[in-house]
């Protein structure tokens, strides 16, 4: 489990083992953009503002999951901070 601080709806998130990030937030009421729900496509992707992340997509380039992650499939560690 990681927990995600949400910055714009001002929200803290906890997910667990077996649930996705992105499902997290949806069920947390914050409106939310997808598609693939795999890591290819990029519509789930958010600003990360600090943290440690699991990085598991194949869309964003290395240098970009310093600032972004894929809600979808990838996950936090501890805790992160998304702009969402
Ligand atoms: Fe496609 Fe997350 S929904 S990368």
């Amino acid at each position: 489990p990681f927990t995600a601080k949400c910055l714009k709806s001002q929200k803290t998130v906890e997910v667990e083992e077996g649930q996705s990030l992105l499902q997290a937030l949806l069920d947390a009421g914050i409106d939310m953009d997808y598609s693939c729900e795999g890591g290819v496509c990029g519509t789930c992707v958010v600003p990360l503002v600090s943290g440690e992340v699991d990085h598991q997509d194949e869309f964003l380039m290395d240098d970009e999951h310093e600032t972004h992650m894929t809600t979808c499939v990838s996950r936090g560690i501890g805790e992160i901070e998304i702009d969402v």
